[in-house]
């Protein structure tokens, strides 16, 4: 009998467990029977930009944190994907910061190319997943809100591919209830051009404060203080930028930080990072784990160790991204076609515990790279995806901190060659931090056609 699989959620990890599948599909594998269950009306996963905040049109909470003027934080070079370059997909070198858009474009260019739409039910987020010991499936409950139905189907195995930098880890501070301006997550900031001449303190000190924190500097913020809890990010800032320890507690607009200092504030962003959540999942089978690069549980990183029907892609803290989803997606579909068999568990359980003793040992971000990469590597020596330079996605992974760390306006005027194809990225036609409008046409258009007026800006 056909196999039946559910993918929950049509991300960049989903769409790679479906391209696995139809890449094995033209190659003669036996067919499997897919669906992909999408909450959000179109696919795209966090890339998919949402001007809505709080719930969407369907009363779901809104799943994508992305906002307005987000550029790809590192080289396009370290995430490309192995079976499908840039330069196919745009028909030419391209830069290696693209805006959100031109990512958006390029993952739905792999994927449209495959023809796995047909697989997707869009509006349809699942509700429960449920093991039955009986017959060894899996009955899975979907609202389906466009035909406005609940219902339930077997499925033989669930690839949860949900994503984890959707529901937002918020702290409260003393006084955030009287404060007299706006205090938000990062999941609900949009655009920048909200915080033009405002004093903006920002609590985190991982990507999120950092990128926001640059958006509203290059939009005008009028200064930007980034509050740290561990310790700061200690990059050569504008002058209008300083940052300060953990945030004690606000009264009316002054804000007061571990160190005794205090600063009248306009808006508070937490950048606090966010939460792995499974609502749909009982505790037999639910991920639980703080956001690091080795989840327990999961074997090889993927398959559930204590029941490995059960999958979960993109789970881990994430310097690779869409190239390691597509590694483990391939890993994972060759587990289900019966091509990787996988060991018992307790031998699943070891090779776990070995990961995450090194994990624990990492002392600095090469070490980190460097173990993602090898984790990596592993996965793609196991199937046919195609193999790549691993070693050199770390080089350039290395050279794109050293660029941040010599000047965090600027690195993303740098480029590098492509690992796939060995084509060097073109220079963008105009500097990150004059480039106002970041949508596709003008991120692709030649250089006449750039936008030549800078909105005047509060920090000068
Ligand atoms: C603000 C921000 C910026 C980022 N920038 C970069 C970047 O520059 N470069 C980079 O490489 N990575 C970046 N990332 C990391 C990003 O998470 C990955 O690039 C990628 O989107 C992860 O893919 P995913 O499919 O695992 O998860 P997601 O992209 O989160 O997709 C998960 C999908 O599952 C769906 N879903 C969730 N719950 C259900 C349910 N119950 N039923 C059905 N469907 C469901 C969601 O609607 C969504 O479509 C960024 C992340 C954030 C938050
Ligand atoms: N342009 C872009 O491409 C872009 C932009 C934004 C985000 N992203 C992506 O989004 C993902 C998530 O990044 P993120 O920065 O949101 O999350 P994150 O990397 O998990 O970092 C969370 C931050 O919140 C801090 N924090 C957590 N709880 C706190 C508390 N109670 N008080 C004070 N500080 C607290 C943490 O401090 P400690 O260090 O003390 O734990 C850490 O600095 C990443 O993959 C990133 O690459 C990309």
């Amino acid at each position: 009998m056909t196999k039946r699989v559910a993918i929950i959620g049509a991300g960049p990890s989903g769409l790679a467990q479906l391209r696995a599948f139809q890449s094995a599909f033209e190659k003669g594998a036996d067919p499997v029977e897919l669906v992909c269950f999408e909450k959000q009306s179109d696919w795209g996963g966090q890339w998919n930009y949402t001007w809505r905040t709080g719930l969407d049109a369907n009363g779901e909470p809104v799943h994508s944190s992305m906002y307005r003027y987000l550029w790809s934080n590192g080289p396009k070079e370290c995430l490309e994907f192995a079976d499908y370059s840039f330069e196919e997909h745009f028909g030419k070198p391209i830069a290696s910061y693209p805006p959100r858009a031109v990512l958006w474009d390029y993952i739905k260019g792999r994927v449209e190319k495959s023809g796995v739409r047909e697989h997707i039910r869009f509006n349809c987020p699942v509700r429960h997943v449920e093991y039955r010991e009986s017959d060894a499936t899996f009955l899975v409950t979907v609202q389906d809100h466009e035909r406005d139905v609940v219902e339930s189907e077997i499925f033989d195995h669930v690839v949860v591919a949900s994503g984890h930098f959707s529901t937002p880890n918020v702290p409260e501070f003393e006084g955030f209830e009287s404060f007299n301006g706006r205090i938000l997550h990062a999941h609900d900031f949009r655009d920048a051009l909200e915080f033009q001449g405002k004093h903006l303190l920002l609590v985190g000190s991982s990507y999120s404060a950092e990128d926001i924190g640059s958006q509203c500097y290059k939009y005008g913020a009028r200064s930007i203080t980034t509050s740290y809890r561990t310790r700061p990010m200690g990059f050569d800032w504008p002058e209008n930028w300083e940052e300060k320890p953990l945030l004690k507690r606000v009264d009316g607009n002054t804000a007061y930080f571990a160190d005794g200092s205090s600063k009248q504030v306009d808006a508070i962003i937490l950048c606090t990072g966010y939460l792995h959540h499974f609502p749909f999942l009982p505790d037999t089978l639910r991920l639980q784990t703080n956001n690091r690069l080795w989840p327990l549980g999961l074997y090889r990183g993927v398959a559930w160790e204590a029941n490995p029907g059960l999958f979960y892609l993109g789970m881990q803290d994430q310097w690779y991204t869409f190239n390691m989803f597509d590694a483990q997606a391939w890993y994972v579909r060759d587990i289900i076609l019966g091509r990787i068999a996988l060991p018992d568990y307790e031998t699943m359980r070891a090779d776990s515990q070995a990961w995450r003793r090194r994990e624990e040992g990492l002392e600095d971000d090469e070490q980190m790279i460097r173990f993602q990469g090898d984790y990596v590597a592993g996965l793609i020596e196991a199937t046919d995806y195609p193999s790549f330079d691993i070693e050199g996605v770390n080089r350039t992974f290395l050279e794109w901190e050293q660029h941040k760390h010599r000047d965090i306006m600027t690195f993303r005027d740098k480029s590098y060659p492509s690992l796939m194809t060995g084509t060097q990225a073109p220079a963008h036609h105009t500097r990150w931090l004059d480039a106002m409008d970041d949508s596709l046409e003008a991120f692709l258009d030649a250089p006449a056609r750039r936008p030549t007026a800078t909105p005047e800006k509060a920090n000068g």
